[in-house]
């Protein structure tokens, strides 16, 4: 499974992607309004950061519009995957945009028929907000359960991009499922990586290689002396 940051913030997209971890970016206006700069050298620095896929969102209401600013998107950087939002007009701009050879994520999908729609208008990713879901009593899980049947039923070659994505069981359950994708905020992607027991480990360990004598450490300092970085 490919994980991707929601993000559009430099500092968390710079350091996940030191991590080896992450295969793309996924953004929207919101993510995009909080960092407070202009959207295209944002948008061109998130390109250069990252060696994958970066969703960018469109902003009208109206398909021509969204194929308007998806043909811009799309120019700028070859990573670029244009997000329309699932409505008919998202839909009929996702339909346009894929003929042209650009590739979209529908976005803001909260059902198996909405899934449906946005995979036969030829939809690249399509992004079901699993969290937005729970919040309101429904189980995110089970549309990502539904949507894996019905694209593999009838082999819609769509990906299933999971965002919305609060917690890191939702990550581990979007990979029993088997999801493509899930796309998180950079505080869930550093709970994935905690651990109490690695944490107590590790201080047991520098401890007890501190009890050596200075001498059967002597190694550590001479190495460190011969590295042409130190
Ligand atoms: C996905 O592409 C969206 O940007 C995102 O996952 C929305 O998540 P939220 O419900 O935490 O805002």
């Amino acid at each position: 499974m490919k994980l991707f940051l929601d993000s559009a913030n430099i500092a968390h997209i710079t350091e996940a992607m030191s991590w080896g971890a992450i295969d793309g970016v996924t953004t929207n206006p919101s993510l995009v309004a909080k960092e407070g700069q202009d959207f295209f050298p944002l948008l061109k620095q998130i390109c250069e950061l990252v060696n994958g896929p970066v969703s960018m969102e469109t902003v009208s209401r109206d398909a021509q519009g969204m194929i308007d600013e998806g043909l811009v998107f799309s120019k700028l950087d070859p990573n670029i995957i244009v997000k329309c939002p699932l409505i008919k007009e998202g839909l009929k701009a996702t339909r346009e945009l894929t003929a042209r050879g650009v590739r979209v994520n529908v976005t803001l999908c909260f059902s198996a028929s909405q899934a449906l729609l946005a995979a036969k208008a030829g939809a690249y990713y399509v992004s079901p907000f699993v969290g937005r879901l729970d919040d309101i009593s429904v189980d995110g899980m089970a549309l990502i359960r539904d949507m894996k049947t019905m694209f593999a039923n009838y082999r819609f070659a769509t990906q299933i991009l999971v965002a919305s994505v609060r917690h890191p069981l939702h990550v581990i359950e979007a990979a029993r499922i088997g999801a493509d994708i899930a796309t998180m905020p950079f505080s869930v992607l550093e709970t994935l990586v905690k651990h109490p027991l690695t944490d107590a480990g590790l201080e047991r360990f520098l401890k007890d290689w501190d009890q050596l004598p200075a001498k059967a450490k002597a190694w550590k300092t001479k190495i460190g002396a011969q590295l042409p970085i130190r």
